[in-house]
Formats: structure tokens, C-alpha cells, sequence
């Protein structure tokens, strides 16, 4: 048999309901604070995601779904929402509307990555992206909503870590510094920190090898070193989440794994697991490096399957959608009424099934019973010359006189 490809899942229903209800609340956050959805190709050119995420990443160098299709264009699968989000923002004229622009999405994005718990190649993400504002208040709009996610789906266990890893201007400054550090032992360093070291020294803090995390140890902190702008910066936005109540620890080694960054980077941890639900940040230069005005913006994104592990590990009930009502008939005319009973009551949403099997009362009972039908009404040959039927609730076994009306059904549902 043909299996599923590597790092995917499929969704079954005994699992998609949790999904909807999740992804109901969380939408209602995200319009609650004026986002409006947007929804960008599965794939773009391979270019966007080398300029936006950025050439040394390890999304761009090894995780990225990349092909030339047929006419020979580079074309790489999205592996992340903020590039194309960016991209359609500037090509359909968005930077025209009225300022900030305000756009959530819920999407699937792909990495070529090493599956392991909470980590594969197809997963989703529903972010948020706010356009336009480079005042500290819009970080803290952005942090505030992604918190209230995790209150919508009444998760607790989650902390808040943030950094700021400053402006070009800064980090460049501190990239000088951090590079004396590094480079007294940059031979012993693994191959990918050495490739990193010229263009992208900050990322070598992130290195996950046993010998480079030694070799980090007491390494310069970006944090010491941010210029008067980006430190106010960061001063303005701690004391407003202290001013709205909100828990945070300074994590000076969050770099984040895009190089679009500027300033404010933060990311909500899961206490028991250690994964990052949910990760995001300024990012005040990408709207510049694909052509547009210089155009400040912030946002985040939570991956879906991780946030759905801790939605269901903490909320046990979650409302699973089971009929209303099953319609038991045979014969001919006895089926036309169900059919014509059914149709009335799906009009008016609730969710009603019957026999599309021709078969016997006995079984249509048992199926009835194994789908958890909440009601049951049975059709038969007296019921539709009588005009009268019995409604029967499935779990108190109450049963009761009813017309055969949709009126007479309705007032028993
Ligand atoms: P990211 O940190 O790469 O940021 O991804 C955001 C979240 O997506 C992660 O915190 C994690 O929960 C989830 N995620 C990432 N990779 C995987 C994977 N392989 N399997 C399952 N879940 C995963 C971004 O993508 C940025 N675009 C976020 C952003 C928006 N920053 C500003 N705006």
C-alpha cells in the first residue's frame, strides 16, 4: 500500500473537530484585534524565500522543498508565511491602504527537516503580521493578542521569552565584537558555524552541537550592546507587559532562525515539552528588501500541530459535532417523507441522518446507536398513514407523541 510521504499527517475526523473548535477561537482573538485573513500560494519563487528568510538560514540552506517546474523556473514550497504574506502585501498595492495593515493566515507550510515529536515536513501555521507601525505599542499589541491565544484555548503552562536582537545598525557593531569572541576558537567550531561566521555570526549562538554551545559560553550579548534607539525600544515594550500583567523572562540567547529580525524577537515556550508554540518579532526591514518604502512591521506564528498537543492535553471536552436526530423509514413513500423531514431540519442546521442503504429497521437501529445519533424517529408504514410518530431521546430512552411535521419535530430537538 502506498504510504503517506515522511514528516506528514493526516487529519482524521476523530481529530478534525478539535481542529475547527481551536481554530474557531483563535480566529475570533485574531478579529477581535482587527486582523483580517489573507491567503497566499503554496509556492513562490525560490528567490523570495533566499532574500526574505535569508541565504545562511537553515531553512534556506537545507529545509527547503525546492524544484524547477516546467518551464524551468526555481520554485520552493512556502516554509514559512511572512515573506509571501510581505510579497502580496506590496504587489497588491496594500501599502496604500490605510496604515497599519492588519492580516492573519492559516496555513500549511513545508521544511525538509529531521522529524521528531513536534517537528515535520508538512505542519500548519496561523500567524499574524502587522504591517506599518515601528512604535513599541504594536509589539506589544502582537504579544498581547498571541497571549490571548493561548487564554482562548485555556492553555496554561506556557512562558514568554523575549530579546531584542537590535537594528543593522547595532548588530553590526556587536557582530565585530562577537566575532573576536568566536574566532579564538572558530577551527574548532563545526562546518556550519564556520560557513556562518562572515555573514552571519549571530546565528553560530543558535548552534545546537555539544562542542560550539561550550564554545558560546560567556559569548557578548546583543543585548549589552544595543544603541540608545533599540534599547528604549525594548525599555517601552517590557514596561508595558509588565503594565498589562503579562509574565516574561529576557532570554538573551533567542535569535530566531529568520534573518528578517530587527528588534523585539519573542517566542512562547511549552513548559513541560520545551517547544516553541508559538515564535515571532519585528522585522522592520523586509518590506525595503522586496521594493517597497521602508515599512516597519511585527508579527508571529503558532505552529498548529503543537498548539493543538497542548489544546487537547488540557481540555478534555471538547464539543464533538453527533446528529441530532436519525430518520428510521422503509418504503417508498415512507422514504419520501424522510427525505422531505430531513432536508427541512439540515435547512434550519441541525445535523440529521437517515437511511441511504435501503436497509433493515434492525440495522438502521444499530448504526443509529453507533453514531450517536441524539434522537430517533421511525417511519414506517402506520407512522405515514397516521400522520403521528414517537420521538425517542437516545440517551434518557424517553420517548414521546409527535406530528410528523417538521413544526412537531423541531420542538423536540
Ligand atoms: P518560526 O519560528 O520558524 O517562525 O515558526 C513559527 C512556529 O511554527 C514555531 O514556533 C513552531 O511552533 C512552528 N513550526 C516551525 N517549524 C515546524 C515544524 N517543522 N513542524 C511543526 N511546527 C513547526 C516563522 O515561521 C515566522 N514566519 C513567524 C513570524 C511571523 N515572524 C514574524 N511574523
Amino acid at each position: 500500500m502506498i504510504q503517506k510521504p515522511k514528516g506528514t499527517k493526516d487529519l482524521l475526523p476523530e481529530e478534525s473537530y478539535k481542529w475547527q473548535d481551536a481554530e474557531e477561537k483563535v480566529k475570533n482573538v485574531l478579529e477581535n484585534y482587527n486582523f483580517k485573513e489573507i491567503r497566499v500560494p503554496v509556492f513562490e519563487y525560490t528567490e523570495l524565500f533566499q532574500r526574505g528568510v535569508g541565504e545562511t538560514t537553515d531553512v534556506v540552506q537545507k529545509e527547503m522543498y525546492t524544484f524547477d517546474d516546467k518551464g524551468g523556473r526555481s520554485i520552493t514550497l512556502r516554509p514559512e508565511g511572512t515573506a509571501g504574506v510581505v510579497r502580496a502585501y506590496l504587489e497588491n498595492g496594500m501599502a496604500s491602504l490605510p496604515s497599519p495593515v492588519k492580516l492573519w493566515y492559516n496555513m500549511a507550510m513545508y521544511r525538509y527537516e529531521n522529524v521528531q515529536k513536534g517537528r515535520l515536513r508538512e505542519f500548519h501555521q496561523i500567524g499574524a503580521e502587522l504591517i506599518g507601525s515601528g512604535s513599541y505599542l504594536a509589539d506589544v499589541e502582537v504579544i498581547l493578542m498571541a497571549n490571548n491565544i493561548f487564554n482562548s484555548l485555556n492553555i496554561p503552562n506556557i512562558s514568554l521569552n523575549i530579546n531584542s536582537i537590535g537594528c543593522p545598525k547595532c548588530r553590526s557593531n556587536y557582530q565585530k565584537i562577537l566575532k573576536e569572541f568566536i574566532g579564538k576558537n572558530l577551527d574548532d567550531y563545526c562546518d556550519t558555524c564556520k560557513s556562518r561566521f562572515e555573514k552571519n555570526p549571530l546565528r553560530i549562538l543558535d548552534c545546537k552541537e555539544k562542542k560550539c554551545k561550550e564554545f558560546n559560553v560567556g559569548a557578548p550579548k546583543m543585548i549589552d550592546y544595543l544603541c540608545d534607539d533599540c534599547k528604549e525600544h525594548f525599555e517601552n515594550v517590557k514596561m508595558m507587559l509588565n503594565e498589562a500583567n503579562i509574565k516574561f523572562q529576557i532570554d538573551s540567547n533567542i535569535v530566531r532562525g529568520l534573518d528578517y529580525y530587527t528588534k523585539t524577537v519573542f517566542e512562547f515556550v511549552d513548559e513541560k515539552t520545551g517547544l516553541t508554540v508559538l515564535g515571532g518579532g519585528r522585522y522592520d526591514g523586509l518590506v525595503e528588501e522586496f521594493g517597497g518604502q521602508h515599512t516597519p512591521a511585527v508579527g508571529f506564528a503558532t505552529g498548529v500541530e503543537r498548539l493543538m498537543e497542548m489544546y487537547e492535553e488540557y481540555n478534555k471536552n471538547i464539543n464533538k459535532k453527533i446528529p441530532d436526530l436519525y430518520i428510521l423509514s422503509q418504503g417508498l413513500e415512507e422514504n419520501k417523507k424522510a427525505i422531505k423531514i430531513s432536508e427541512e431540519l439540515r435547512k434550519r442546521n441541525y445535523i440529521v441522518e437517515k437511511d441511504i442503504f435501503e436497509r433493515s429497521f434492525k440495522s438502521q437501529m444499530k448504526y443509529a446507536d453507533k453514531i450517536n445519533a441524539k434522537n430517533l424517529i421511525v417511519i414506517g408504514e402506520d407512522e405515514l398513514k397516521n400522520g403521528k410518530a414517537k420521538i425517542k431521546n437516545m440517551s434518557t430512552g424517553e420517548e414521546k407523541d409527535i406530528v410528523l411535521e417538521v413544526a412537531d419535530i423541531l420542538k423536540n430537538l
